[in-house]
């Protein structure tokens, strides 16, 4: 067993559940036929949703990419391999952060009143801390993917700015990423895993 895989003392989920989130989980390209339904990706949200983003700006916006068509449009965007890896994945999200985040504050963050009102010339500094916090909740997402039961392929290859002009012009949202969802076909990946850095590589203590 190597140490990515190992059981341990700490842990206060179930080792299922950690193998499930971690452990087996890959980045996906390899999918079975399942298919992904608007309620298992809403399921997903509920959970991705609750994770903490700075003053609850909630700033990650979803592009749910199914039909054929926008598939087609999607993949003109996409980077050399990633074009086949967006035609093979049963459903992909293109994930967009919302430099408008402020228009929800009032609901978001009644805590500090006023505060929409005080970002929204801040147009530089929403759109770094949509940024910031979009990314954030990637990774949630990504979890909240495998906690239901679905496989993740993130992706960043691809023109952003390509993307904000076929699909974002109106609203504004500047995408980052693209994920690929559905239900992995065995380990989901035709490569073995890489290692990861061992904590006392990453860590420095005072
Ligand atoms: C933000 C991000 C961007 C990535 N971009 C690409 C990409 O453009 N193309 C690709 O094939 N894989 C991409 N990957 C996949 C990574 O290489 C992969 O997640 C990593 O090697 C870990 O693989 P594992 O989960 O199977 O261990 C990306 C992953 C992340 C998280």
């Amino acid at each position: 067993m190597t140490d990515t895989l190992m059981e341990s003392a700490h842990l206060a989920i179930g080792e299922d559940a950690a193998d499930r989130i971690f452990r087996h989980a890959r980045t996906t390209s390899q999918w079975s036929d399942a298919e992904v339904t608007d309620a298992w990706l809403e399921a997903a949200w509920d959970l991705a949703k609750l994770g903490p983003t700075a003053m609850n700006t909630v700033p990650l916006r979803l592009l749910v990419v199914r039909s054929g068509e926008a598939r087609h449009r999607l993949i003109e965007h996409m980077g050399g391999g990633n074009k086949a890896k967006v035609e093979a994945a049963p459903v992909s999200l293109v994930l967009a952060a919302d430099p408008a985040f402020h228009e929800h504050l009032d609901e978001l963050f009644p805590v500090y009143p006023g505060i929409r009102e005080q970002l929204a010339p801040a147009t530089e500094t929403r759109e770094q801390m949509a940024r910031t916090n979009a990314l954030l909740q990637a990774g949630y997402l990504v979890v909240a993917l495998r906690s239901v039961g679905l496989a993740a392929g993130p992706m960043n290859g691809m023109d952003f700015d390509g993307v904000d002009n076929e699909f974002f012009a109106d609203s504004g949202w500047k995408s980052f990423m693209v994920i690929n969802v559905g239900v992995a076909d065995g380990e989901g990946s035709p490569h073995p895993r890489n290692p990861r850095l061992p904590f006392q590589q990453v860590t420095e203590t005072l």
